[in-house]
């Protein structure tokens, strides 16, 4: 099986490249490397350095006997996404059209897409289930959320079966620390943390602390990054074995507040975090929790003790240590 991995030199796409390795698949990585990262590369994988938006190189990659395509190469910041929503408009919009026209040019029909929580909204009720009304309130949640949907019409259309998967939030760096690629510009919550943790940053902030919630601040569900990995090659087995196209959550079922994520790496790093609280981040939900009981259903995929704060908290630390 021969997997084009859109994005793969990436955070999560590295990730998931290695986990196809592991498992003897073909891998072909597209990626322009806008985030992305050589330091990422394996050598057993092939690379394309070109963009999405680009068209001709975008079919190039296609025609080379693709089998599925797992499609990564997006912008994922929602604090960013709601102050310039055309950047995200094009690239994850324009450049997922530009993929499934592709796919179409080339008849490759099985696509796993990375989805995200943020698809949802406001929750309206917890865990979060896939049948949960969708209504984003990031531009991010939207571009997602606005997929899903041509993801339908191409599959009722066009016959491309399709796994989205919805990632709640994605933490942790490989264990074999073969990832080592650290976000260029961080907006998460981990990798701030920890630039934090070894001085990069003065101090953080928490944004919000009148969130109704058991301490005030939003409460997410963290999944380490090889588990969603992992989640991946079983996606593709699954549509490679004529699997109906799906939905599905992955996230651990185990909510963390930013309070509690703080505290936790004071106490496993032995350092004083230094924050401050900010008022509340826009299109930021005060919960999100997943029900991931369709994702072991349909994929026989659960959270590992990977996911477990501890080590989603060290195994980040392994990597931000180094510099
Ligand atoms: N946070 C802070 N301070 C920071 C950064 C984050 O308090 O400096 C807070 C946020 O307000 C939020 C929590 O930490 O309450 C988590 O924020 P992240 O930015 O780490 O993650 P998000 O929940 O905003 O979003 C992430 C991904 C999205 C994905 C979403 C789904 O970035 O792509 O998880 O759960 F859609």
């Amino acid at each position: 099986m021969h997997v084009l991995v859109i994005g793969g030199a990436g955070y999560i796409g590295s990730h998931v490249v290695k986990a196809l390795l592991k498992n003897n698949i073909q891998v072909s990585v597209y990626d322009n490397l806008s985030t992305g990262n050589r330091i990422n590369y394996f050598p057993k994988a092939s690379y394309i350095e070109e963009d999405i938006l680009d068209i001709p190189q975008l079919e190039k990659a296609m025609s080379n006997h693709v089998d599925a395509v797992i499609h990564l190469a997006a912008k994922k910041a929602v604090g960013e996404s709601m102050e310039k929503p055309e950047i995200y408009a094009l690239n994850n919009t324009c450049g997922a059209i530009n993929i499934l026209n592709a796919m179409v040019k080339y008849g490759v029909k099985n696509l796993i897409f990375s989805s995200s929580a943020a698809v949802y909204g406001i929750p309206e009720y917890v865990p979060m289930d896939e049948k949960h009304p969708i209504k984003p309130i990031s531009f991010y949640g939207f571009t997602k959320s606005d997929m899903e949907k041509y993801f339908a019409w191409y599959d009722q259309l066009k016959g491309i079966k399709y796994v989205s998967l919805r990632y709640f939030n994605a933490v942790g760096y490989d264990e074999d620390g073969d990832v080592k690629g650290l976000d260029k510009n961080p907006q998460n919550l981990l990798p701030i943390l920890m630039e934090t943790a070894v001085g990069k940053r003065n101090k953080m902030f928490i944004f919000g602390k009148d969130y109704e919630t058991r301490d005030g601040t939003c409460i997410r569900d963290y999944i380490h990054v090889s588990d969603l990995a992992d989640a991946h090659v079983k996606a593709v087995n699954y549509l490679q074995q004529g699997g109906e196209s799906q939905l599905i959550n992955l996230g651990t079922e185990v909510g963390i507040s930013v309070l509690e994520m703080v505290k936790r790496c004071e106490e496993l790093l032995h350092r004083k975090i230094n924050f401050d609280f900010a008022p509340r981040r826009p299109g930021d939900p005060p919960v999100l929790l997943a029900s991931a009981k369709k994702a072991k259903d349909i994929l026989n995929w659960k959270a590992s003790q990977a996911s477990h704060i501890d080590n989603i908290i060290l195994s980040t630390w392994n990597v931000y240590n180094l510099k």
